[in-house]
């Protein structure tokens, strides 16, 4: 056998394990035996023990026994437990401080400072404590809702149990990283692919004596919910905690400016391979509490912080094929199935090549030999092709006329916007016709931020739709379980799991529906906002005269693009089925608004000209907090508008002539009970 068969052979076995791995751990429903599991181990130990090439993450010799359970139960977080948006390069950063100084209209030469602190590679974990006691320990979930590990976070020496401080916060939910310490980690090579994965498997372990086991470290950053606490700012905050018994990042700094946020980043990337723990990045935060509470978040990741990324693992391989995937929204997306390479501790067999242009425009063929990239989570891409080893028969790669799945013409589409050709090329049929695209669809549609539907994961969607037991979304919630049951792989307890998940998502908010439906341009922030326009979700199925397309466009927020790919997206007969076959199996929630009875209820406001001290940005979420509207155009819909400096002549002729009230911004300030 030479080397490539062998490696073949070792990849086979090691997806048996997985698949024996999935059915034993997360569906507790074994497909062999423990001999026949034990047999299929040693061959794979043997193989890795006579050929030192073999390598692979799900390796039995890589991971514990125990593979983080899914049983653990679930609790809400007080307050959701947000992502950072990613920076990486210094412009990158100049543009998050242009972002918060226009939002708060502060002038270019305020300095504002940031705790700028080194971004631990580990698992993210909120610990509430109430009167002084830990008392629930969750991990991040979907950040809304995360799995109650208390147990076993109780078993980390770090975490204090009890704090008798004097100023410590009647309740706060105290959040931070778990992670283990490289020195630690040497003595687990054996069993986890890097210090990440071994920290994540031991705290989810279902036996907390097995997590005692593991030196698992706690280094604590920010809160959540809290009641009581006395701090002004976050390094005031840092501080505290260190006071009350938690380990803080000794590396942590108070910075301003945008260059010395990059010096302290270099001397930090400097460090980084001498540092006892993994990091890859630093995080800034605005240091302020009462700026960053004016800046508020946008969808799930705060206006106030970022994470500066360090530069990624990087490796050489060769390119064996290049396929073509389409996506949910029929994008065709080239991708390199590479010679399988360790990456920083990842085996990497696919790297995507973005678009056709990117192909173009490197050039990219198959057989070629490249440079690949892997950066966090993010998938890995081809950095660059080294044409001096390019083979002398290669050829151009041609990107496919038709789609790959369905066989529809594929075209380009001119951005009226952008004034451009777009780089994406997209298979031209609509909605379900294209098998690829409906199957990405219900994807998404169970997908973590949609309808979250535990086990029912992208391969089993895939399997289920081979076997046309779903098709359209509705289809989910209609499954023929004595099927199922039947199915390879499949047993009484696994189905009743899946049901039991699926009927817990039945009763919906329309914001996740609207989102999950999976209407281009449509992500979270914008299915929100739709939400709070429509409440209810027959308002949203009747959208079909011109003028309610009109009216989207008074949303702040919603663009042209938006509004002409939610058009196409009613004027699709496939799509207005789902509709209408999703209500009669859902119970879809109207959308409650955060604070009703705000100050400016049942309110409508435009603003025209350039205000004092407050930029558009923060009065829209000001009105918004307050329970108003904002809205973008002069109508007999708007009840307010509010004039600043030079303002356009045009919307104050026409809010007299509507009658509508106009004020300044003192006046509209009073509204809020504000002076300045
Ligand atoms: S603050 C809203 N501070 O990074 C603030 N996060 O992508 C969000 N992380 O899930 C978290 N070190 O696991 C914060 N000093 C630090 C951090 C940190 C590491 C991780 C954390 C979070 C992720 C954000």
């Amino acid at each position: 056998m030479n080397k490539k068969e062998i490696n073949l052979q070792y990849l086979k076995k090691i997806e048996l394990i997985k698949k024996y791995n999935d059915h034993y751990y997360d569906k507790s429903n074994p497909l062999v035996t423990d001999q026949a599991y034990d047999k299929l181990k040693s061959e794979i130990e043997k193989l890795e023990i006579d050929y030192s090439f073999l390598k692979s993450e799900n390796s039995p010799t890589k991971t514990v026994g125990h593979k983080p359970s899914k049983n653990f139960s679930k609790s809400l977080h007080k307050a959701p437990m947000l992502s950072l948006a990613n920076a990486f390069t210094e412009e990158d950063l100049v543009n998050f401080e242009k972002k918060i100084k226009n939002f708060l209209t502060l002038k270019d030469k305020v300095k504002i400072f940031y705790s700028a602190e080194p971004k631990i590679d580990g698992i993210s974990a909120s610990l509430n404590y109430k009167n002084g006691k830990f008392y629930k320990g969750l991990s991040r979930g979907d950040g809304k809702e995360g799995e109650d590990i208390t147990e076993n976070l109780a078993t980390i020496i770090d975490i204090p149990k009890v704090i008798s401080s004097k100023d410590f916060p009647e309740e706060i939910d105290i959040r931070g990283e778990v992670f283990i310490q490289n020195n630690d980690f040497k003595n687990l090579r054996e069993k986890f692919a890097n210090p990440r994965n071994a920290a994540s498997g031991s705290l989810r372990q279902k036996n907390s004596n097995d997590t005692k086991k593991i030196p698992l470290k706690f280094i604590a950053y920010t809160f959540g919910y809290e009641r009581g606490l006395k701090a002004t700012n976050q390094f005031d905050y840092l501080k505290k905690l260190s006071e009350w018994g938690f380990k803080t990042n000794p590396l942590n700094k108070l910075i301003s400016g945008v260059k010395n946020l990059k010096a302290n980043y270099n001397e930090i990337e400097k460090q980084r391979a001498n540092l006892n723990f993994d990091i890859d990045g630093i995080v800034y935060k605005v240091n302020d509490f009462a700026m960053q509470k004016r800046l508020g978040n946008v969808a799930n990741a705060p206006r106030w912080a970022i994470a500066h990324k360090f530069s990624s693992n990087k490796a050489v391989s060769q390119i064996i094929d290049i396929e073509i995937q389409v996506g949910r929204t029929g994008s065709l997306t080239p991708v390199a199935k590479i010679k399988p390479i360790n990456i920083g501790g990842v085996v990497v067999s696919n790297a995507t090549l973005h678009n056709e242009d990117e192909i173009n425009r490197k050039d990219i063929r198959v057989g070629d030999t490249a440079v690949i990239e892997r950066a966090g989570d993010v998938i890995p891409h081809i950095l660059s092709i080294d044409t001096k080893k390019r083979l002398k028969n290669s050829k151009k790669f041609i990107f496919p006329e038709n789609c790959p799945s369905c066989g529809s013409k594929t075209i380009k589409e001119f951005n009226k916007i952008t004034k451009k050709v777009d780089a994406v090329r997209r298979c031209s049929s609509e909605g379900y016709y294209c098998d690829k695209i409906s199957i990405e669809k219900l994807k998404h549609f169970v997908s973590k931020e949609a309808f979250n539907v535990d086990g029912l994961g992208k391969k089993i969607v895939e399997n289920f739709w081979k076997l046309a037991l779903i098709k359209f979304p509705q289809d989910i919630f209609k499954l023929d379980y004595s099927k199922i049951e039947k199915l390879d792989g499949w047993g009484k307890l696994s189905v009743q799991n899946l049901k039991y998940s699926i009927d817990q998502k039945k009763i919906i908010s329309l914001e996740k529906l609207i989102y999950s439906l999976g209407i281009r341009h449509i992500g979270l922030e914008n299915a929100k906002l739709l939400s709070k326009h429509f409440v209810s979700f027959s308002k949203l199925k009747n959208l079909s005269k011109q003028s309610d397309y009109e009216d989207l466009l008074n949303i702040d927020g919603i663009g042209e693009t938006q509004v002409n790919s939610i058009k196409s997206f009613f004027s699709n007969e496939a799509n207005l089925k789902v509709l209408n076959e999703l209500e009669k199996v859902l119970v879809i929630k109207n959308t409650v608004q955060n604070t009703e009875d705000g100050l400016l209820k049942n309110k409508t406001f435009l603003v025209t000209g350039k205000l004092n001290g407050i930029s558009r940005a923060e009065v829209k979420s000001l009105i918004e907090e307050n329970s108003g509207k904002t809205i973008s155009s002069v109508s007999k819909k708007l009840n307010y508008l509010i004039i600043g400096d030079k303002p356009t002549k045009k919307k104050i002729d026409s809010a007299r002539q509507l009658k509508i009230n106009i004020i300044d911004q003192a006046k509209f300030l009073k509204m809020l009970n504000k002076t300045s």
